[in-house]
């Protein structure tokens, strides 16, 4: 057992990760149904917290054990469910937030210029949900790979 919170061989960051990305999972799902509820206020400041706090998590914790635990086995040990995992949801991780972070200024300022600002958002909008569950989902999957070993002996 280590020092984590849920009794796993995960250290404690790695739970709290966890913990924040399910509840910010959770979050965009309620603030998607703001916007259908047509609460578009609410719904936009929703939505940008949980972008810009991801960011932190994924700069703070995500990026930096990348670079330590995968990295450095790419492309040897892409063979291998612990890296392959773990690369194919930071190569779609990161699409996921930068797709978001667009649409943060996209929708939410004037800061580009009108070519690239977005008239159809709902498109939009509906695609990052869907590809930000499934990097959530390739998340569980890598922490079940990594912190729960006995499953694969
Ligand atoms: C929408 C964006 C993202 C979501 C929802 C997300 C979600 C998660 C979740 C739930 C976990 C399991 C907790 C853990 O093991 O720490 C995880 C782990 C991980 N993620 Fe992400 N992630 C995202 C983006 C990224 C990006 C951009 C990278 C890399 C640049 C990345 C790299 C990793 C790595 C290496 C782990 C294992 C960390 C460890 O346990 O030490 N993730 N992610």
């Amino acid at each position: 057992m280590s020092d984590g919170l849920l009794g796993t061989a995960a250290p404690l960051t790695a739970d709290v990760v966890l913990l924040l990305e399910t509840a910010m999972g959770v979050a965009l799902l309620f603030g998607a149904w703001l916007a259908r509820t047509r609460r578009f206020r609410q719904h936009a400041w929703c939505q940008s917290a949980i972008v810009l706090l991801n960011l932190a998590v994924i700069v703070v914790a995500m990026t930096p054990s990348f670079r330590v635990q995968v990295l450095p086995r790419i492309p040897a040990k892409l063979g291998k469910a612990y890296y392959a995992l773990a690369s194919v949801h930071a190569g779609l991780g990161t699409a996921a937030e930068l797709a978001a972070l667009y649409l943060l200024i996209a929708a939410g300022t004037r800061l580009l210029p009108e070519k690239l600002r977005i008239t159809r958002y709902k498109p939009w909008m509906r695609g990052v949900l869907v590809l930000w569950w499934l990097v959530l989902a390739l998340g569980f999957s890598t922490y079940v790979r990594w912190y729960l070993p006995h499953l694969f002996r």
